[in-house]
């Protein structure tokens, strides 16, 4: 089913910085596809991705609608520096994981919830099946190329033994195509609106999903 939890998270301006990621040299996007410093706190990526609890409404949203309690298992996938995971721990729901590709980010999780943030990738998750109540994943698998994309959406599946809940990037017109190219440097898999629902379908992906098509302010 597709669902908006996202109405509260503040709206970014991407539409200058998409002028500036368009003039990125090849060699800056190979340090941005590492993952490292650059990605998320220096001047080509995030430009410096901090906690400033925006992620809390999206958190209360998912709390409500999924109808978690104190004994849920959350994980996300793709969790980066874990502040959406660090809602929810805030919010009660304590037990809380998280895993990224990202060693750098997952250096950088507060330390309250650390000790269940690891460094792995989405392609194959090392946890066992049904471990989780929820399987969260916002915004990262586009950056598997289209089998890696196949492989994490089952790899969710397995290992959650009730809900999964994707953001993914997506177009509908050619301009959100362009917006979409110029955003994602790092991504490998762009596809439409109609590509992601086949892909759902062959792969009998039962989970939630919100397509982003992306609209950039400047
Ligand atoms: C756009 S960020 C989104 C981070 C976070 N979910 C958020 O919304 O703030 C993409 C994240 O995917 C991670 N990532 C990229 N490739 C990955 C892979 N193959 N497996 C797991 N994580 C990956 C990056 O390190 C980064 O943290």
């Amino acid at each position: 089913m597709h669902l908006d939890f996202f109405s509260r998270l503040p709206k970014t301006t991407r539409g200058n910085r998409v002028d500036k990621r368009l003039k990125l040299t090849v060699a800056q996007v190979e340090t941005l596809k590492q993952y490292g410093k650059e990605y998320f706190d220096g001047e080509t990526g995030y430009g410096g991705y901090f906690y400033d609890g925006r992620w809390k409404p999206v958190a209360e949203e998912m709390i409500e609608h999924y109808k978690l309690t104190e004994s849920s298992r959350v994980l996300e996938v793709g969790c980066a520096k874990g502040y959406l995971m660090y809602e929810f721990y805030r919010l009660g729901i304590t037990n809380v994981h998280g895993c990224d590709i990202s060693e750098y980010a997952i250096s950088n999780v507060p330390k309250e919830i650390a000790g269940n943030f690891r460094v792995m990738g989405a392609d194959k998750l090392d946890y066992p099946d049904s471990a989780f109540d929820l399987v969260i994943s916002i915004d990262c698998i586009n950056n598997l190329d289209s089998v890696g994309v196949d492989r994490a959406i089952l790899e969710m599946m397995r290992v959650s033994r009730r809900d999964v809940f994707m953001r993914v990037g997506s177009y509908r017109t050619v301009e959100e195509y362009e917006n979409i190219k110029g955003w994602g440097v790092t991504s490998l898999t762009f596809d439409s609106e109609a590509q992601w629902l086949t892909r759902f379908k062959r792969l009998n992906y039962s989970g939630d999903y919100y397509l982003r098509f992306m609209e950039l302010l400047k």
